[in-house]
């Protein structure tokens, strides 16, 4: 599946009504005074989201897939077509940007547009194409992928939680290193990221919260100042050696080095025990995974199509906006909910089963266009080919545990935060 190509539904492109020449997305004029305004969905439950947003993003999809949510302050996207118009189209709104600001302190990436955008994604991208996780990362990630499987043994198949004792630290030792932060030890790294985070959904209401994001900030701001001269002489395969030898400036690279720490320890973290999951409750297929070690690059997006890591990508409106025949009005919070749109059966027929064979449709977990996720590779390496594959290699028998608390959370970002599981010691 090539996510850059433009997506075709071939389930269902038989049925679905013909798009006329009309843009999906475009900015509003004065004919489209007549284009209705969103619905209002004042049903919509943040505390349900949190604990399953899937059954609200089915009702949604149904009655108003481009809704005014008053309880969240943002329009929710839940269709597949209208996710994909907004992340495709290069005039795309800008990212919701001052949480993440505020959160980093300073404008990475994910928040600037156009020209200022790509030459911060073409000094990054280099350091992390298929190529350089095939020769320079797979070692590394196979190293630390053992050193956490030695852990988990240690704990013992009555105790061990996959989320707690593998998929956190081991996706917070694999972005240390491909970072180039060799010394900074995996569990500061993923305090960093949850920091970060935290404040992302925050919005500087908390000042606790506020304030872990500002120490994570400056802990990393330091080891980054200490770190950038030292590459620059002696440079290496890291992310951090790449972007100083594109020139990039110390302010900038410590912003984009945060925003690959929040989203390049959380995510991989979730779509691992989310993989897991997948391939636990489908003994059939696990077996066929198992026995054809080509399909892990299926099953790892195939899981993170039912259940993506990140469930939102959230923009800023600058101008009245026309979306597939609805007017969003400038100066409001969209939501794209990428999550609701992986699930959107006319895309992906019997969008909630985990289907290895199901039909090529490109999913959006990795978002689409020209913010498109820049560690795609690294994630589908270091988990889909790495840790899951060696964690059955280690204990064949591998299982969730049911006789103790499995637990999902989470909508903006989701994944399981509890996975206990056990398995027959063969000593
Ligand atoms: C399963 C794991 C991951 C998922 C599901 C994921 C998902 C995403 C998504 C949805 C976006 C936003 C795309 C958009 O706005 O169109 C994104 C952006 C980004 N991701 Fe990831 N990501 C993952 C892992 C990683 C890793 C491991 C790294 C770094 C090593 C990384 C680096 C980035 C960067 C730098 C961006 C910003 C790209 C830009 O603005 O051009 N991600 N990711």
């Amino acid at each position: 599946m090539n996510e850059t190509t433009a997506a075709r539904c071939p389930a269902s492109a038989a049925t679905r009504p013909t798009p006329s020449d009309e843009p999906q997305l475009r900015p509003a004029d004065v004919a489209d005074t007549a284009a209705p305004e969103a619905p209002v969905a004042d049903w919509v439950d943040p505390t349900a989201l949190q604990e399953d947003p899937y059954p609200t993003y089915r009702r949604l999809r149904a009655e108003a897939p481009i809704a005014w949510v008053p309880r969240l302050n943002r329009y929710l996207v839940t269709s597949y077509t209208a996710c994909k118009a907004m992340e495709d189209d290069p005039e795309s709104p800008r990212a919701g940007t001052e949480n993440i600001i505020r959160s980093l302190g300073g404008v990475p990436m994910i928040a600037k547009t156009g020209a200022e955008h790509a030459a911060e994604r073409a000094a990054v991208n280099p350091a992390l194409r298929p190529k350089c996780m095939q020769d320079v990362w797979e070692p590394v990630f196979t190293r630390n992928a053992h050193l956490y499987l030695d852990v988990l043994s240690g704990i013992g198949p009555e105790r061990a939680d996959l989320y707690r004792d593998y998929a956190v630290p081991l996706a917070a030792r694999n972005l240390a290193d491909l970072l180039g932060m060799r010394d900074v030890p995996a569990e500061q790294l993923a305090r960093w990221s949850k920091a970060f985070i935290s404040e992302m959904a925050n919005g500087g209401k908390d000042p606790d919260v506020s304030r872990r994001a500002a120490e994570a900030g400056a802990e990393a701001d330091a080891v980054l100042d200490d770190l950038v001269p030292g590459l620059r002489r002696r440079p290496d395969d890291s992310v951090i050696s790449v972007l100083a030898a594109k020139g990039m400036g110390v302010p900038e690279i410590r912003h984009n080095v945060k925003l690959i720490v929040s989203g390049g320890v959380n995510e991989p973290q979730h779509a691992l025990t989310t993989l897991f999951w997948a391939l636990d409750g489908s003994p059939e297929q696990r077996a066929e995974v198992l026995a054809e070690p080509r399909l892990w690059r299926t099953a790892f997006d195939e899981a993170i199509r039912m259940v993506a890591p990140i469930g939102m990508i959230p923009k800023t409106l600058e101008q009245d906006t026309v979306l597939d025949g609805v007017r969003l009005r400038a100066g409001r919070d969209v939501g794209l909910m990428i999550s609701a749109a992986n699930r959107d059966p006319e895309w992906f027929p019997a969008p909630d089963t985990f289907d290895l064979h199901r039909p090529k449709v490109a999913h959006l977990a990795f978002g689409a266009g020209a913010h498109m996720c820049a560690g795609l590779w690294a994630a589908r390496w270091s988990v889909g080919q790495i840790a899951v594959p060696l964690l059955y290699e280690r204990h064949p028998d591998v299982r969730i545990d049911p006789s103790r608390r499995s637990r999902w959370a989470g909508w903006f970002f989701r994944g399981m935060t509890e996975c206990p599981i056990t398995w027959t010691e063969t000593r």
